[in-house]
């Protein structure tokens, strides 16, 4: 499965193949996704036959980008055209010039100007600064080559297709989910959280997360663990390679944790 979108915390199929079988029985129910992110986990699930029917995430250019590459027939197109250009520059400092002019003012701009300047970004992060400002540096290594693509079309186009089959896509925080069975992947204790100004209340999200009932399971760091143990109580742990730090560094085996309510 490829997206052609990555994300600090993205989860893949192999961390889904840990995460699928714990998940609580729904009874054929329809799951709701808050935190939908690149739409991975999602993707996962819908794949192992849960439905998704509402998908959900508060970082509104994300959501724009969902909803074009979902909605927009000519969205692919355009993406190309601002990609194109940078892809062509032949020195990586030409690509990282380029990088910070489309950065600037990213945050309200079209949509495929949005999702090239996240490609072209350090290990792909999506990162803001406290007033909303995207604030990631370009990916691309000082001295190094250029980088050849940009954008995956192809894997876009895919994501776009299976996107088309989620009845909701919907800027909205994951208070917004509508009642029955729900994964939620939140930014994790420990980690950067500003993908929306202010960052993210962990707190508040762990006694909404307490008052909701059941079918639910909940990804987080074991950092959050001590923090929240009325709602990690029955700790699954989940191995995977790499590390949701932006520091991209220190790819090593990394224990977290699913806490499940029945
Ligand atoms: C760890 S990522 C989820 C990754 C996702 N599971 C995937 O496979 O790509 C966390 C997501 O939560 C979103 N988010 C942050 N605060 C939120 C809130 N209050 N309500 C809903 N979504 C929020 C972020 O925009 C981000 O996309």
């Amino acid at each position: 499965m490829r997206t052609g979108l990555t994300m600090a915390g993205a989860k893949g199929p192999s961390i889904m193949a840990q995460i699928l079988p714990r998940l609580p029985e729904a009874r054929g129910r329809a799951w709701a996704v808050p935190f939908f992110g690149t739409g991975a986990a999602a993707r996962a699930m819908d794949e192992a036959g849960l439905r998704v029917r509402w998908a959900g995430d508060a970082c509104a250019p994300l959501v724009r980008v969902l909803r074009a590459l979902r909605d927009d027939p000519g969205f692919l197109g355009r993406v190309e055209e601002v990609a194109h250009p940078v892809e062509a520059l032949g020195s990586a400092d030409a690509q990282r010039e380029a990088y910070w002019s489309l950065r600037e003012g990213v945050e309200e701009a079209p949509p495929e100007r949005f999702l090239v300047v996240w490609r072209l970004a350090f290990n792909g992060l999506m990162r803001f600064s406290r007033t909303g400002r995207f604030n990631v540096p370009p990916g691309v290594k000082e001295g190094g080559r250029p980088r050849k693509r940009i954008v995956d079309l192809e894997a876009l186009a895919e994501h776009g297709a299976w996107l088309r089959r989620i009845p909701r896509v919907e800027l909205a925080p994951y208070s917004e989910a509508p009642e029955g069975p729900l994964y939620a992947d939140p930014p994790y204790v420990g980690t950067h959280d500003t993908y929306t100004p202010g960052g993210f209340d962990h707190r508040a999200f762990h006694a909404w997360a307490a008052q909701r009932p059941g079918p639910w399971a909940i990804s987080n760091s074991r950092e959050a663990q001590g923090s929240y143990p009325e709602i990690y109580h029955t700790i699954h742990t989940i191995e995977r390679r790499g590390t949701v730090s932006s520091k991209g560094s220190g790819r090593q085996p990394v224990t977290e944790v699913l806490g499940v309510r029945r």
